[in-house]
């Protein structure tokens, strides 16, 4: 199931939520430029209850929580009404974790032998983090011809100006950023403006 992930949006806005009442508009304002997908970030006091809210109030985006970095983000994301999970690594025990809330995930990988160490736990469909800083397009490009079997979403580093030469890549599905939210523009409720980076990245 983590297959359509990787195929549903070129771009998969990360999103760091600070204020619960930003949850629901601005994934609205995703939806309205063709991004229905989120991966909300574990990374502030509200992102469980900013969940819970997009879960009630926007049925029509693919939910997801992100920085799933210990079990219990995992049972939580899933009990505040998370459709999918995103972890930055993988650990046995966060894979089990992931895997016991039945829902699909894509578990960060970095190097060749997290690669096939995914493989191994039966995983095709793999987050790379963080992507630029792990060696960007040249060095996913490089592990296709060893690893074939594996599919990426690159995060981590992506810009416009990157994006494509990852989009570009036979082992990549779609890349996920958080170009599409910035700080400022979500502090200054600018929501049409999500709408234009979302437009713009969705094409
Ligand atoms: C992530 O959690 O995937 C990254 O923090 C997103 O990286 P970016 O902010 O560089 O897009």
């Amino acid at each position: 199931m983590t297959a359509s992930l990787l195929d549903r949006v070129p771009v998969i806005p990360v999103v760091v939520v600070d204020d619960v009442e930003h949850a629901v508009p601005l994934a609205l304002a995703l939806v309205a430029g063709g991004l229905p997908v989120i991966e909300l970030t574990l990374r502030t006091p509200v992102a469980l209850a900013a969940i819970e809210r997009i879960a009630d109030q926007v049925p029509e985006i693919l939910l997801g929580a992100g920085t799933v970095v210990a079990p219990e983000h995992a049972k939580d994301a899933a009990a505040a009404g998370a459709q999918f999970l995103v972890s930055p690594g993988s650990t046995p025990t966060l894979l089990q974790a992931m895997t016991d809330t039945g829902l699909p995930h894509l578990p960060g990988v970095a190097t060749a032998s997290e690669v096939l160490a995914a493989l191994e736990a039966g995983y095709t469909e793999l987050k790379f983090f963080p992507a630029e800083a792990a060696g960007g397009a040249p060095y996913l490009k490089s592990m296709h011809a060893p690893i074939a079997a594996a599919r990426f979403c690159p995060t981590g580093g992506i810009n416009p100006d990157n994006a494509a030469s990852y989009l570009a890549l036979k082992n990549v599905g779609c890349v996920g950023g958080s170009w599409i939210t910035p700080a400022d523009v979500l502090a200054a409720r600018d929501w049409d403006r999500v709408t234009e980076l979302a437009t713009a990245a969705s094409q």
